[in-house]
């Protein structure tokens, strides 16, 4: 049982729960620093839990439950998304508030059947963007955001106290480590798992996400509630601003080089390429081997600098199979607003520059620089001066 709970405002708590047990996302991206799964109750004259936690967490979560509610029943469980991160408790919650009412959009409705199976009877609020639920003092306009995350995915805002519950906008990787509010901590210290969430679960979706943001910045914001990470409660405009940077894909100056290489040829090139790319000045060289680093962390790396530049050796006259991974993964999530650069070698036959050369083309919108770099061997003397036009090609391109 690790629930944390704190009163955001009167009557406002926050119901949190800390995984550090899970090592991957799900079951795919790597949990280094755990991950939180962030509830909220607003006690009024009615009483509405906005959203629930992860199975695996549901004693501790029941427990802070009952503790916030005092001896008061439950009257609304608001699902503002129904990935199992934070449904998973709605049937135990309903078990023990037979009578409680869920409200959700229509998207929504359909899902807890397939999802939970469970028969919602009468006991399901529909609601459609713009509809307000009456709390009391408080009450709560909802506003769909579909695809961001998922179809059903939507927000509400409550007006008196200017609070978003934003669901997985906002949110991030990291778990709380008793900073839950963003005066409370170091905000440099999750900025790189706030990105390395979006670019690999929303990154996908980002003319979705730009446009749930558009209607986001309509509202007069002073408190965000999302269900991961870090509770914005004194400077919200500052995650509001990373994000509208991160739909928009509006990147910085630099240039992330990743290889993949066997015999340390590619690599050789990588190390060449970025010692010129430094003495063209550029400050920001990151250099990964797609081997060894986990492409959600490239990914992520990719959507902060505007350079990237793939090397691969050829592996059975095609690209190395760890970076074809990567091509997928950057094809996937439409990385867009890019100048790309492309090296390779070959042993006896090529194939891997061949095959950059087509992703370059159908991958995403990239500005592709005119040279291409591929050795038969190690680099000779003739493809090191390459490499060095490749990366002067690179800064231009990056002040342009
Ligand atoms: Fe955190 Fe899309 O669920």
């Amino acid at each position: 049982m690790n629930t944390v709970s704190v009163e955001i405002l009167k009557d406002l708590f926050y119901m949190g729960v800390n995984d550090r047990e899970t090592n991957l996302f799900e079951n795919m991206w790597p949990l280094p620093q755990g991950v939180s799964y962030n509830s909220y109750l607003i006690v009024d004259e009615k009483t509405a839990l906005m959203d629930t936690v992860k199975i695996t967490k549901v004693d501790g979560f029941i427990d802070s439950l009952k503790d916030n509610l005092n001896g008061k029943k439950l009257d609304y469980l608001v699902i503002h998304h129904m990935e199992p991160d934070h449904s998973g408790c709605i049937k135990t919650v309903r078990e023990l508030y037979p009578d409680v009412v869920l409200v959700g959009n229509k998207k929504a409705r359909g899902m807890i059947s397939d999802y939970l199976d469970i028969e919602i009877g009468d006991n399901f609020l529909e609601v459609k963007d713009g509809d307000v639920l009456e709390l009391g003092r408080r009450k709560l306009t909802f506003v769909n955001t579909p695809m961001v995350h998922w179809p059903e995915s939507m927000v509400s805002y409550e007006p008196n106290d200017k609070i978003l519950f934003s669901q997985d906008i906002f949110g991030g990787f990291g778990a709380l480590n008793g900073t839950i509010f963003d005066d409370e901590m170091n905000f440099d210290f999750f900025q790189d798992e706030m990105r390395r969430y979006y670019s690999n679960i929303v990154g996908k979706y980002s003319k979705q996400a730009a446009k749930a943001l558009e209607k986001v910045r309509n509202l007069d914001v002073k408190v965000i509630c999302p269900v991961h990470g870090i509770v914005w409660r004194t400077n919200p405009e500052r995650i509001i601003e990373e994000y509208v940077k991160y739909a928009n894909q509006i990147n910085e100056e630099g240039v992330v080089v990743v290889y993949g290489s066997m015999y340390g040829n590619t690599e050789k090139m990588a190390d060449i390429l970025a010692r010129f790319l430094a003495e063209e000045g550029i400050k920001n060289v990151k250099i990964f081997d797609v081997s060894k680093t986990h492409d959600s962390y490239i990914l992520s790396e990719i959507w902060k600098y505007k350079g990237v530049i793939l090397g691969s050796c050829t592996y059975n006259n095609s690209v190395y199979p760890n970076m074809n991974q990567l091509l997928y993964t950057l094809k996937m999530n439409k990385i867009n607003n890019h100048i790309l650069g492309i090296f390779g070698s070959y042993g006896w036959s090529g194939g891997a520059v061949k095959e950059l050369s087509e992703f370059a083309s159908e991958g995403g919108n990239f500005e592709v620089l005119p040279t291409i770099v591929e050795t038969k061997g190690t680099a000779k003397d003739e493809d090191i001066e390459a490499l060095r036009q490749l990366a002067k090609e690179m800064a231009q391109a990056l002040r342009a």
